[in-house]
C-alpha cells in the first residue's frame, strides 16, 4: 500500500507575511514586513518545511508527492496569534465590579471591600473541575476561531493547594481537548486568600512546599507568576517563593507595575521571562526593562476594562525593548477577551506600526513564553497560521478585530474554517 506523503502544499496567498526576518526587539517599520505576493507554504507534518513563491514550491511539492490545497479565493497568510497572558479558566462573572468601577470606585477599593479577585476565587471554588474544563474549552475555542493558536492560561482563582491543583488540572484536561496549545501557569501568588489566617510569607512558603513540587510531578505547569502590587504581594515577600520556584526549574513571570511601579524591578532581578501590565511604568522602569532580557507584555484589555492608561508601548520599543501584547482575559479587569481588537486599539493609541502590533501577538509573544518553536512562518517552526480574507494585510488591523480569519491552521491541520466544516 502506498504510504501517504507527510508533505502538504497550500497557496497561493495574495500576501504571505512570514515575519521571518523581523527583529526580536526595538521598533519595526512596516517596510520591513515585505509581504511575499503569490506565496505558499509547504508543510511537513506539524511543521513548516518551506515558505516561498507558490510556483517554485509547486515544483518541489511534485517531487515530494505532496498533497496540494490550491486556493482560488484571495487570502493573506500570517502566523497564528499567541496570547501570552490570560486567566480564562474561571467560573462566574464580575459584572457587578464593572458597574461599581464605572460608578466611581477603583479596582483596589473594590478588592479591599471583598470584591475583586476574591469574588472570582469564591465563584471558581464552587465550580467542579469538570465545569472548569468545559468553561476553559469554550473560551479557548472562541479564541481559536479568532486566530489564537497558542494560549497561556493562569490559575490564581483557587488560592489553596487543593483548589490551585483543581484549576491547573482543569487547564491541562481542557488542553487535551482543544486544537490550540494551552500553556498552564501557576498564579497561586495572585493575592492572599481571605480565609488564610497566617501571614503572606507563611502562605507563600506553604505553596512553595506543598504545591510547586506536585505541579512538576503531574506536568501541570512549568511557569510561576506573581501579582506584585499593593494589596497583593511585595517584592520582599515574593523573593523566597521565586527563589524556590527557580530552584525547582520553573520559568518566572510577573504581574508588574499595574498601579504602582515596583514589580518590574523584581522581574529583572529574578530573570523573569516577562513583566506584564506596566501601565504605571515610568522612565526608570522603561530603561531598566530595555536593558534586560525581560519581555514587556502590554495588556490593553485591562486598560479597556478598567478605564486606565495603556502601557507605554511606544516608549518601551523606542528604548529598545521587545513588546508582546496579550489579552489578560479574566472576569475582573479584562472581560472582553478579544486579542486582535485590543492589539489593534493599542496600536492606534500608542502609535505602533502594523509590524510592531503583529510582532507583538506572534513571535514576540512566543518569546514572552519561551517558545522558540512558533510565531514565524519559517522552516522547522510549527505550521500554525491564519488565512484572512482579502488582498492586503492592512485590512486586518484596520478593521480592529472585526475581520475574522477565514481559516485557522494549527500544527499543520485546518482546525477552523468559516466557509466549510474543518
Ligand atoms: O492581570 N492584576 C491582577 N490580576 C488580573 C486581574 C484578575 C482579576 O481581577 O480577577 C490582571 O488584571
Ligand atoms: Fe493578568
Amino acid at each position: 500500500m502506498p504510504t501517504e506523503s507527510p508533505f502538504l502544499l497550500i497557496g497561493p496567498f495574495r500576501q504571505l507575511l512570514s515575519l521571518a526576518d523581523l527583529p526580536d526587539r526595538g521598533p519595526i517599520s512596516d517596510g520591513a514586513l515585505r509581504p511575499l505576493p503569490e506565496g505558499g507554504l509547504l508543510l511537513r507534518g506539524e511543521q513548516i518545511y518551506r515558505a516561498g513563491p507558490f510556483g517554485e514550491l509547486m515544483k518541489e511539492a511534485r517531487a515530494l508527492a505532496a498533497s496540494v490545497v490550491e486556493l482560488t479565493d484571495d487570502f493573506v497568510a500570517l502566523p497564528g496569534w499567541v496570547d501570552a497572558h490570560t486567566h480564562l479558566c474561571f467560573a462566574g462573572s464580575r459584572a457587578r465590579d464593572y458597574a461599581l468601577r464605572n460608578a466611581g470606585q477603583t479596582y483596589l477599593e473594590i478588592a479591599q471591600a471583598g470584591g475583586g479577585i476574591w469574588d472570582s476565587v469564591q465563584q471558581t471554588r464552587q465550580a467542579t473541575q469538570q465545569e472548569l474544563v468545559e468553561l476553559t474549552i469554550q473560551r479557548a475555542n472562541r479564541h481559536l476561531r479568532n486566530g489564537v493558536t497558542t494560549i497561556e492560561v493562569k490559575s490564581g482563582y483557587g488560592l489553596s493547594v487543593a483548589e490551585e491543583l483543581k484549576q491547573l488540572r482543569a487547564i491541562k484536561a481542557a488542553g487535551q481537548q482543544v486544537a490550540a496549545d494551552l500553556i498552564g501557569t501557576c498564579l497561586a501568588a495572585h493575592t492572599l486568600p481571605r480565609d488564610y489566617s497566617g501571614t503572606p510569607e507563611a502562605y507563600l512558603a506553604e505553596m512553595a512546599e506543598l504545591l510547586l513540587p506536585v505541579l512538576r510531578e503531574e506536568g501541570l505547569a512549568h511557569r510561576v507568576d506573581a501579582f506584585l502590587e499593593q494589596g497583593a504581594f511585595s517584592a520582599e515577600q515574593i523573593a523566597p517563593y521565586f527563589a524556590e520556584a527557580h530552584r525547582l526549574g520553573f520559568q518566572l513571570t510577573v504581574h508588574a507595575d499595574q498601579f504602582h511601579p515596583f514589580g518590574s524591578r523584581a522581574a529583572v532581578a529574578f530573570g523573569a521571562l516577562s513583566a506584564d501590565h506596566l501601565e504605571a511604568s515610568g522612565p526608570a522602569e522603561i530603561q531598566m526593562l530595555a536593558r534586560s532580557s525581560v519581555v514587556p507584555v502590554a495588556l490593553p484589555g485591562a486598560s479597556l476594562g478598567l478605564g486606565c492608561a495603556f502601557a507605554p508601548a511606544r516608549r518601551l520599543l523606542d528604548a529598545g525593548a521587545s513588546l508582546a501584547i496579550a489579552s489578560d482575559w479574566n472576569p475582573g479587569s479584562a472581560p472582553m477577551g478579544d486579542l486582535l481588537a485590543q492589539a489593534a486599539i493599542l496600536g492606534t493609541f500608542e502609535k505602533l506600526t502594523a509590524a510592531e502590533v503583529l510582532a507583538g501577538i506572534t513571535y514576540r509573544a512566543a518569546g514572552a513564553l519561551g517558545c522558540a518553536d512558533r510565531g514565524r512562518l519559517q522552516p522547522g517552526l510549527l505550521a500554525d497560521f491564519l488565512l484572512f480574507p482579502g488582498r492586503s494585510y492592512q485590512e486586518i488591523l484596520y478593521q480592529q478585530g472585526q475581520l475574522k480569519p477565514a481559516q485557522v491552521w494549527k500544527r499543520g491541520k485546518c482546525v477552523h474554517s468559516s466557509t466549510r466544516p474543518a
